[in-house]
């Protein structure tokens, strides 16, 4: 620390120096080595030689902090019975830093009783910050498609995998769906849809535990198990709005997927 150190209390305190003094103004109280190096005849090091690596510690595998906290939210998830507690929940989780370089969770959008569940991938920069999933130009084109089959944000539910923007739209890793995962699969369990449409391959490859791309995946009925007591959902997944804004020469695919669910509806009596 730069800083008028006294050796002990009684010590009187030695003025800073003019240079001590702009330093502390600009911001510099630390340094990091005990004692100064003098940069103009310290060795430089060889650019051309391999630095040495440090040597793995053995059987000193750190345990990960965030899977320790995951399994507390899984425990603790099975308790919960309400979206209320679920959103709460997902408020005071800790195990995704997603979180921390967000503006606000991104909980869900739509009817509680809706009986269609769309689950996309992650908020983009909109969404984060209006808090609401699929409200940015991806989400009006989901309005149109969804509209097309005589449905609206009263007649569904729409959550996201994560529920955090990841910074600068980039897609969420593996372990941050992991980490999310739970808490998407208990909030199916509360919704009970009777249709599940995962939007884009992420949501796909994540809620179906599919490797397959969208590509294989889109328009075809898999049967989501949602929970122990064995209530099963069909699931169809389709295209993402933002994949389809980009390659608008699969929206006749997409709305192949959007017949077939308009189809499924009608079988089960939902109009
Ligand atoms: N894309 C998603 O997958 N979800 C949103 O909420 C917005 C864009």
């Amino acid at each position: 620390m730069i800083e008028n150190r006294k050796k002990n209390a009684d010590e009187p305190r030695k003025p800073l120096s003019q240079f001590e003094e702009w330093q502390v103004d600009a911001g510099i109280n630390e340094v990091l080595l005990e004692n100064p190096v003098n940069r103009l005849t310290a060795d430089i090091p060889d650019p051309t030689k391999r630095p040495e690596l440090s040597k793995p510690v053995k059987n000193k595998r750190a345990k990960s902090p965030d899977i320790s906290r995951l399994d507390n939210s899984v425990n603790m998830l099975s308790k919960i019975t309400s979206l209320d507690e679920l959103r709460l929940a997902l408020s005071e989780y800790e195990g995704c830093s997603l979180k921390n370089t967000a503006t606000n969770l991104v909980f869900s959008d739509g009817s509680e009783n809706a009986r269609v569940m769309l689950v996309g991938e992650a908020p983009g920069a909109d969404e984060d910050r209006q808090g609401k999933p699929f409200v940015g130009v991806s989400g009006k084109l989901l309005d149109k498609m969804l509209l097309s089959i005589g449905l609206d944000r009263s007649s569904v539910y729409i959550s996201n995998i994560i529920p955090w923007r990841p910074p600068g739209n980039r897609q969420p890793t593996p372990k941050e769906i992991d980490l999310c995962l739970p808490f998407i699969r208990r909030h199916i369990q509360l919704i009970k849809p009777l249709v599940l449409i995962p939007v884009g391959g992420i949501a796909a490859k994540s809620l179906l535990d599919k490797k397959e791309g969208i590509m294989r995946l889109r328009g075809r009925w898999f049967e989501y198990a949602a929970d122990e007591s064995d209530m099963i959902i069909p699931a169809i997944p389709t295209f993402h709005p933002a994949f389809l804004l980009r390659s608008p020469a699969q929206k006749s695919n997409a709305w192949r997927d959007l017949i077939q669910i308009k189809r499924k509806l009608t079988e089960l009596g939902i109009e």
